[in-house]
């Protein structure tokens, strides 16, 4: 394995180490008293400010108690100049991803992106993280470890007729759940609430308006948002847009129909790179895609043992596994296609721990209490959710593992009266949407319907593949972010931004990131290689 291989798996790896050493943190939270008013300290690093915001549990019962909400900003260096613009509020996705990880993660890129005239602000959002107080059901990490949130537990397709033991599993999740929330947590942890805290730190901030820059399930936050405060619209930016009416169904089919076209472009551009920089290479695309259907039935047959000395643990690749991997792979096709290819040429030597590692599990407490909270309510038995699998097999062939949202939330009992779409309405300023051609997991079909429900918005396309804009440098894309976030211009209507990274760099490339000083001057092209180098550091499981 190539020395550049072995950086990008390991970049890939690191998702768990940042998480571990972020929730070590070296800031204390709770040497900040949560209040009704923002009083910033200093917190990470002298550039970083912290601050803690209550925010009712219940906007409609006041004295149902609260949650203290974990904020995180990079102030703007022109606080207190007439050019100072106020703060953008950040949301990373997930749903459930920490915005304070995000900012410490790629904050500084973001302040660079929107300019210095802006702060950049994020929070964790209520029950998550660092807010308080945080959703979990398991009473120790044993007990979270032995549930299984896996590929095997989540893809209904895993193993023939797995599906009635797997439902029974999360019917007793959903038990378990309910009966360990004696504070009532989950019943108030809904995307509405957020945008309602997203409001509550805006004008805790001394503003009237939102300016927004929400990504992945982030498009969601930001489209309840500007459906429940139309008027209160300053720039509202989100990218990798969810079929908002898929999402609140819940029924993700519609959002994995372009993850085929990543499929495809894998082994076109492996075909086309050559021997050298793709290690999976055959001597034609068919040849390659032959080549991986070959895989799928080897590990079908019978699964490869891995192991994984980051985590560290020992498993197995099978199936599912396999095809989990792939996908979480095309999520940032850009630095993960070739470690892609080289763990696929391992496996195919029968070492599995490669692909093992890449191979991340989606499912986790706060997608359950968010993404289940938010959708109708699941009643399908295992019989019903059997025909659901079948009626979107051929939608695309990772169908199965989006399937796996409808098969958590069968068991889910915590199930408010919060907002659950549709989402639209005229906004005090238009919206700006953007899309990749062929985004994996937030097909961009879903931002040019969820832009004809907000008259006046503008869709543009990156020309690229993988999740969200942050997956591939474009200065063409940043550079129409920061002129809407500046001068409020909206690009002409089918504007495209090329990408032009190659998909499988020759192993010589030295894509090592310099670091830079806050608010340094460097190009749009800088920030955008940075942005990508570094969210994919910070990337982590979950959906969106
Ligand atoms: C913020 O709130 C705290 C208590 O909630 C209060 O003591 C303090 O004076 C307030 N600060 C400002 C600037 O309003
Ligand atoms: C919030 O409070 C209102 C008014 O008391 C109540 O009707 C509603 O059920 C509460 N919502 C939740 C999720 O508990
Ligand atoms: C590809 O390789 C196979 C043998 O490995 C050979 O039979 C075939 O002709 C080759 N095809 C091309 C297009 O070179
Ligand atoms: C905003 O408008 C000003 C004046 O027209 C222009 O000089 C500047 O380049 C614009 N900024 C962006 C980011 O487009
Ligand atoms: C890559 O760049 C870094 C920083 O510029 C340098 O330290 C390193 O030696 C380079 N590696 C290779 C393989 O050129």
């Amino acid at each position: 394995m190539s020395l550049r291989n072995l950086g990008n798996l390991l970049a890939l790896v690191s998702i768990f180490l940042v998480t571990h050493v972020f929730g070590q943190t070296d800031f204390d939270w709770g040497s900040v008293a949560a209040s009704d008013n923002l009083t910033w300290v200093e917190c990470y690093s002298s550039t970083i400010q912290c601050s803690r915001l209550s925010a009712p549990m219940n906007y409609s019962n006041p004295s149902a108690g609260s949650f203290s909400l974990a904020l995180i900003r990079i102030p703007s260096p022109l606080t207190g100049t007439a050019s100072y613009r106020g703060p953008v509020l950040f949301n990373p996705g997930g749903p459930g991803g920490s915005g304070v990880e995000a900012i410490l993660g790629f904050g500084a890129q973001i302040s660079k992106a929107v300019g210095p005239e802006f702060d950049v602000l994020s929070f964790d959002p209520r029950g998550i993280a660092n807010s308080t107080p945080v959703i979990s059901f398991f009473k120790t990490d044993v007990e979270r470890a032995a549930f299984d949130f896996g590929p095997h537990a989540t893809d209904p397709t895993a193993t023939p007729d797995v599906l009635p033991s797997q439902w029974a599993h999360y019917q007793a999740l959903g038990r378990l759940a309910k009966d360990r929330d004696t504070a009532g947590v989950l019943a108030h942890v809904s995307t509405d609430n957020v945008a309602r805290d997203m409001l509550r730190i805006v004008q805790a901030h001394g503003q009237t308006k939102l300016q927004y820059w929400g990504i992945s399930y982030g498009s969601v936050l930001g489209a309840t948002f500007a459906t429940l405060f139309p008027d209160k619209v300053e720039r509202l930016l989100i990218d990798g847009v969810l079929d908002m009416g898929g999402y609140f169904a819940p029924d993700f089919a519609n959002e994995i129909i372009d993850a085929d076209k990543v499929l495809q472009a894998f082994f076109d551009e492996c075909h086309k790179a050559g021997p050298t920089a793709c290690a999976f290479y055959a001597n034609s695309s068919a040849a390659i895609s032959h080549k991986l259907d070959t895989l799928y039935q080897k590990v079908l047959a019978q699964p490869v043992p891995a192991y994984s000395p980051s985590l560290p643990q020992y498993g197995f690749v099978d199936h599912p596994t396999l095809k989990n991997a792939i996908l979480v792979s095309f999520y940032q096709p850009y630095s993960s296609f070739s470690a892609l290819a080289q763990g696929l040429a391992l496996l195919e030597n029968g070492d599995g721990s490669a692909l093992y590692q890449l191979s991340t599990p989606r499912v986790a407490e706060p997608v359950l209490a968010i993404v289940c909270g938010d959708a109708a309510k699941v009643t399908d038995d295992a019989a019903t959710l059997k025909k659901y699998v079948k009626s979107i097999e051929k939608i695309s062939s990772f169908s199965s593992i989006v399937a796996g949202v409808r098969l958590v939330c069968s068991g889910w009992r915590v199930n408010p009266d919060n907002f659950k779409g549709p989402v639209g309405g005229v906004t005090s300023f238009p919206l700006l949407l953007i899309g990749n051609t062929a985004d994996p997991v937030t097909a961009i079909a879903g931002a040019k319907k969820t832009a004809k429900q907000f008259p006046g918005s503008v869709v543009l396309t990156q020309d690229g593949l993988g999740h969200t804009s942050f997956a591939s440098p474009s200065a063409c894309t940043i550079g129409h972010i920061q002129a809407y976030f500046q001068n409020g211009t909206l690009p002409a209507v089918n504007t495209v931004c090329p990408v032009t990274e190659p998909l499988f760099p020759l192993p010589s490339t030295n894509s090592t990131q310099t670091p830079r000083e806050l608010h340094q001057e460097i190009s749009l092209a800088e920030v955008t290689v940075e942005l990508r180098n570094s969210y994919r550091r910070v990337a982590r499981g979950g959906f969106f």
